[in-house]
C-alpha cells in the first residue's frame, strides 16, 4: 500500500518533470539556433545571465494561452511566450519580464500580459525594481482584442508604478506598434545595437504612407534612437553588455521612493584635492573644455555612469557617488554648441531631474551655460514650453540641490540650472564664473547702441565699454556680495565642499504645498 502511493507520487512528480522540461525548451533547437545566429540570447539565458548566479525564481511557468481562433487551438507557446520571475542583482532584489522570441515569436496575447501584469504587481507590492526585456513581434495577431487589453493593462501599470519603484526596459528584438508604449513610460531604455529596433509603425507602411524608403536600423535602431530621439538611454553593444549595464544602473538605485540609496564601499577621501580643476578653465571664454573632466574629478574614484551619452550632448546628465552615495549630476557642456540650452536639452535634464527626485537622489549641478539657443527652428520647436520644464523640475524637487558656476551663467539660462531662486540648497562659483544678464558684447548692443553709433572711433568705444561691463559682472563677486550666490571657491575644493554639503544636508526635508499634482509644462 505504502509502495502504490510512493510508486504515484513518483509517477506524478515525474509527469511534472517532464512538463516542466518541455516547457523549458522553449520553441525548440532550431529557432533557438536561429536566435543566436542573429546574435541573441535566448529569453532564458538573458535572465540567467542578468540575475545573479541561480537566483532566478520563476512564476506561473505553466500559464497557457485560451485562444482557438486562427489555428491557435492546436498551437502549443510553451510559458506562453514570455518568462517572468524575480532574482537578485548584486543581492537585490529585482523583479523581471522576458518575451521568448523562440516561442510564436513572443507575440503578447491575453495570458501573455496576465504574466506580465502579475509580475508587475508583485513587483509594486513588494516595492522593488521591474525589468523588462523586449523581444516581441507585439501584439498576438490571432487572439485580437485581448492582446490589446494586455498592452493597455502593461500601460496602466507603468504609470501607476511611476516614480514608485524604477522601471527599466532592454530593447533586444523587434517592438513595434503600440508595444513601443511601455518602454516610454519606463525610466530607462536600453537598445543592443544591430540587433534591435523600435517604431510606430515599420519600413513597409513608411512607404506605403509617405514614400519614404528607409531601414529599420535607420528608422528605428539603438543608434537612431540614441542620437536622434532621445528615446534610448543606453545604446549597447551586445546582448551580454545590455545586461551588464543594467546591472551597474541598478547598482546606483533605491528599491523604491521609500528604500534608502544603496551605499557604496568609499575607498576615496571626502577632502581630496582636485587641483587638476584649477586650470581647466581656458583663458579665453569662447574656448572649450570637458565637463566630463570636472566631473569625473569630483567622484568617487573618477566613475561616472551616463544616460543619453549620444542625445543632446550640449548638456550631460550622470549618475557618480560621493562618499558612496549615488548622486545625480547635470551640467552644461561646452564642447557642443558652447553648452547652449535648447529644446532636447531641456528635456533631457528635466526628465533626469525629475527621476532623481521622485526616487531621493541628490542633484549637483555644474553651470556654464551662454543661454538658451535663439532661432525660429527653437522657437517653433517650442523652446518656452520645453525651457519652462526645467525651471518647473528644479523648482519642484526637493532633494539636496547643489549648484557650482565654473564660467558663464547668463540670462534665463542661469536661472534655468539650479539657481537659488529656483531652491538651490547651496550655489558655489569658482574665480572664473560669468554671472550676468547677457554677454558683454551683446549686452553693450543694447545698452549702448546710442553710443556707439555716435562715437568717433565705435571698435575703440566697444572695447572700452565691453570691458567696463565684464568688470562689473563677468565675475562672481557682484552676485557672492549680493548673497545670489553663497560661496567662491577654489576650484581644487569642489569635491570636498560638496561632500561636506552633501554630508549636512542628508536629513534634508521639504514639503511643498498639498494638492493633486504638479502641471509640468509637457
Ligand atoms: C502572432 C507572430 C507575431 C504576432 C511574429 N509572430 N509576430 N504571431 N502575432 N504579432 C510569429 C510568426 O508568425 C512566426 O510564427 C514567429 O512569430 C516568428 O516570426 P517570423 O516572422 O518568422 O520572424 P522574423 O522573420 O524574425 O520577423 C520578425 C517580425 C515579424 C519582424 C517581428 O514576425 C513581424 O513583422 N511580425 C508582426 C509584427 C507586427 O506587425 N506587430 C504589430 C502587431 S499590432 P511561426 O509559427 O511561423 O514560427 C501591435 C499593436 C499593439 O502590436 C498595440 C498596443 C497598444
Amino acid at each position: 500500500m505504502e509502495k502504490d502511493k510512493q510508486d504515484l507520487t513518483k509517477e506524478k512528480i515525474d509527469l511534472y518533470e517532464a512538463k516542466k522540461s518541455g516547457l523549458m525548451k522553449m520553441g525548440g533547437e532550431s529557432l533557438i539556433r536561429k536566435q543566436h545566429e542573429l546574435g541573441k540570447l535566448t529569453a532564458r539565458e538573458r535572465l540567467d545571465r542578468f540575475f545573479d548566479p541561480e537566483s532566478f525564481q520563476e512564476t506561473q511557468l505553466f500559464v497557457k494561452h485560451r485562444s482557438t481562433l486562427f489555428g491557435l487551438g492546436e498551437k502549443e507557446i510553451p510559458a506562453d511566450a514570455v518568462i517572468t520571475g524575480f532574482g537578485l542583482v548584486n543581492g537585490r532584489t529585482v523583479f523581471a519580464a522576458a518575451h521568448d522570441f523562440t516561442s510564436a515569436g513572443g507575440s503578447l496575447g491575453e495570458m501573455h500580459a496576465g504574466k506580465i501584469w502579475k509580475v508587475m504587481d508583485m513587483a509594486l507590492s513588494a516595492r522593488k525594481p521591474f525589468v523588462s526585456l523586449n523581444d516581441s513581434g507585439g501584439a498576438r495577431i490571432q487572439e485580437g482584442v485581448p492582446s490589446l487589453e494586455g498592452y493597455g493593462g502593461i500601460f496602466y501599470r507603468n504609470t501607476i508604478a511611476s516614480g514608485y519603484i524604477p522601471q527599466i526596459t532592454a530593447i533586444m528584438g523587434p517592438t513595434a506598434g503600440g508595444a513601443v508604449y511601455s518602454p516610454a513610460l519606463t525610466d530607462w531604455v536600453f537598445m543592443v545595437k544591430k540587433s534591435s529596433y523600435m517604431y510606430i509603425t515599420g519600413p513597409e507602411v513608411v512607404k506605403a504612407v509617405i514614400g519614404e524608403e528607409v531601414s529599420h536600423d535607420e528608422l528605428g535602431g539603438a543608434v537612431a534612437h540614441a542620437t536622434k530621439s532621445g528615446v534610448c538611454h543606453f545604446a549597447t553593444e551586445s546582448d551580454e553588455d545590455c545586461l551588464a549595464k543594467i546591472r551597474t544602473l541598478l547598482s546606483f538605485l533605491p528599491d523604491s521612493c521609500h528604500s534608502p540609496s544603496p551605499l557604496a564601499s568609499c575607498t576615496d577621501s571626502h577632502d581630496r584635492e582636485c587641483s587638476e580643476l584649477d586650470t581647466i578653465i581656458p583663458d579665453k571664454a569662447n574656448r572649450v573644455y570637458d565637463m566630463k573632466r570636472v566631473i569625473m574629478a569630483v567622484a568617487d574614484k573618477g566613475e561616472m555612469f551616463e544616460p543619453h551619452e549620444l542625445w543632446a550632448k550640449n548638456i550631460i546628465v550622470a549618475f557618480i557617488r560621493i562618499m558612496g552615495r549615488p548622486i545625480g549630476v547635470i551640467a552644461n557642456n561646452p564642447r557642443f554648441i558652447a553648452g547652449v540650452l535648447d529644446v532636447n536639452a531641456s528635456d533631457k535634464a528635466s526628465r533626469f531631474i525629475r527621476f532623481c527626485d521622485a526616487f531621493n537622489i541628490p542633484l549637483l549641478t555644474f553651470t556654464d551655460v551662454p543661454g538658451y539657443m535663439p532661432g525660429t527652428r527653437q522657437e517653433w520647436s517650442g523652446i518656452i514650453s520645453h525651457g519652462a520644464k526645467l525651471l518647473h523640475a528644479y523648482s519642484e524637487a526637493t532633494v539636496p540641490k547643489i549648484t557650482v558656476v565654473t564660467r558663464k551663467a547668463y540670462g534665463g539660462a542661469y536661472l534655468g540650472m539650479c539657481s537659488k531662486q529656483l531652491g538651490a540648497d547651496y550655489v558655489m562659483a569658482w574665480p572664473t564664473a560669468q554671472i550676468a544678464v547677457m554677454g558683454a558684447e551683446g549686452a553693450c548692443n543694447v545698452v549702448y547702441r546710442r553710443e556707439l553709433s555716435a562715437a568717433a572711433d565705435p571698435a575703440a568705444k566697444r572695447a572700452e565699454l565691453v570691458r567696463s561691463y565684464e568688470e562689473q559682472f563677468n565675475n562672481p563677486y557682484f552676485a557672492a556680495g549680493l548673497g545670489i550666490i553663497e560661496e567662491i571657491i577654489r576650484p581644487r575644493d569642489t569635491r570636498k565642499r560638496i561632500a561636506a554639503l552633501l554630508g549636512a544636508l542628508k536629513d534634508k526635508a521639504e514639503t511643498r504645498l498639498p494638492k493633486k499634482h504638479n502641471n509640468i509644462p509637457l
